[in-house]
């Protein structure tokens, strides 16, 4: 189906700024007609690089009539309660992982949406890179036998000053929620499995992480009801130049074979400047991902309200991530494996993998 798609943005930060924004200068199908920041100079910057009207307070955006869709790209302990506001106004969601800090929270925005009838996608972004969804096509094509296991690490080092909301184990969840929700989707879409166990050492390195008594720094075991277990690192505690804003690094071994992935083989070239931080020179589609894979997550999205169809990572799934990522949090204070699922009824856990 043909058509515009008008999209509001509230957060203006990193993502929403660095990465979401640009995003929609690539995409016909979507218009941005409104940004959102409580912060007057990041709103005026992106309104002023977008063309999009400016707003401070949400809740005037989600009084245009014209808008069909908002991106929220706001600090993970308000994505619950602007997505229940989204949905009330009877706009469809694309929301920035992870989806909510709990269960409770995750399930009332499905509620919300559901009773509004609007859709909702949490942005597992990894799920549209390029290099895992290739990897993905390989496994699901039996290229490595029965699947055995998949070693994951993510490692950054985080820029942000102790005041950060990163840090906060209320508002950002430490690096177990931000960083290891990404591996527990990975997981659970690349085996198409469910989690029934998850174990995790988790450790306070930097010193924020250590002031705010957050996780910075944490090694993640997952056990699936299929016999596959995927073991990843998160951690945000690596040194400031270590040698890469975003290292990442997937194996995945099979009764037949493996595939094995690294950015030191994909993001050949790092520039690193005291001036500009990190920068990954984009040659061609398979190296500086971030722009490309935002830009995949955005269309899709937009593509299923235009052709009124189901996202590929449903509410439900991002649930489930959510899930694991909750018992590793727990499993890491308890130095206890945690037995999955956490409640009695997680509806999620029954229809969502292919
Ligand atoms: N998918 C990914 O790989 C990825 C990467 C980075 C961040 N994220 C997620 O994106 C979200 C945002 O992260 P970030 O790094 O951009 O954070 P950030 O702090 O840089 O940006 C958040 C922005 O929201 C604004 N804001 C706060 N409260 C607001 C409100 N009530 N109304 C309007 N604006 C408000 C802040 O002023 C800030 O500009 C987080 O949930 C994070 O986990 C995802």
């Amino acid at each position: 189906m043909g058509g515009i798609i008008r999209v509001g943005l509230i957060g203006c930060g990193n993502i929403g700024m660095g990465a979401h924004l640009p995003a929609y200068a690539h995409i016909p199908e979507a218009e941005l007609v409104a940004v959102c920041d409580i912060v007057e100079k990041r709103v005026q910057a992106a309104a002023e690089c977008s063309g999009a009207t400016a707003y401070m307070d949400y809740r005037q955006l989600l009084k245009r009539r014209d808008i069909d869709m908002v991106d929220i790209c706001l600090p993970s302990d308000l994505h619950a309660e602007a997505s229940i506001s989204v949905a009330e106004a009877g706009k469809h969601i694309l929301c920035e992982k992870p989806m909510a800090h709990t269960l409770e929270a995750a399930q009332a925005m499905i509620n919300a949406t559901q009773k509004a009838g609007v859709k909702l996608m949490i942005g597992q972004v990894r799920r549209f890179d390029h290099r895992y969804a290739s990897i993905k096509a390989q496994m699901d094509a039996g290229k490595v036998g029965r699947q055995v296991f998949i070693r994951r690490a993510e490692r950054q080092f985080l820029p942000f000053p102790p005041e950060a909301w990163q840090w906060d184990t209320k508002r950002g969840g430490g690096v177990i929620l931000d960083i290891g929700v990404h591996a527990t989707d990975l997981f659970r879409w690349l085996f198409g499995q469910e989690a029934v166990e998850v174990y995790a050492v988790a450790k306070s390195v930097r010193e924020a992480a250590r002031e705010a008594g957050s996780y910075d720094h944490a090694f993640i075991t997952c056990k699936f009801d299929g016999g596959g277990v995927g073991f990843a690192e998160a951690s945000w505690a690596y040194p400031q130049g270590f040698g890469g804003a975003l290292y990442a690094q997937l194996d995945v071994v099979g009764t037949e074979g493996k595939i094995q992935y690294a950015d030191k083989d994909t993001n050949p070239m790092l520039i690193y400047s005291t001036e500009k931080g990190h920068e990954l020179p984009r040659y061609f589609r398979f190296m500086s991902t971030t722009e490309y894979a935002f830009e995949e997550e955005i269309r899709h999205f937009v593509r299923c309200i235009l052709d009124d169809r189901e996202p590929v990572v449903s509410p439900q799934d991002a649930c489930a991530a959510l899930e694991m990522a909750l018992a590793a949090q727990r499993s890491a204070e308890t130095g206890q494996p945690v037995h999955l699922p956490l409640q009695e009824e997680t509806r999620w856990r029954e229809s969502t993998l292919a």
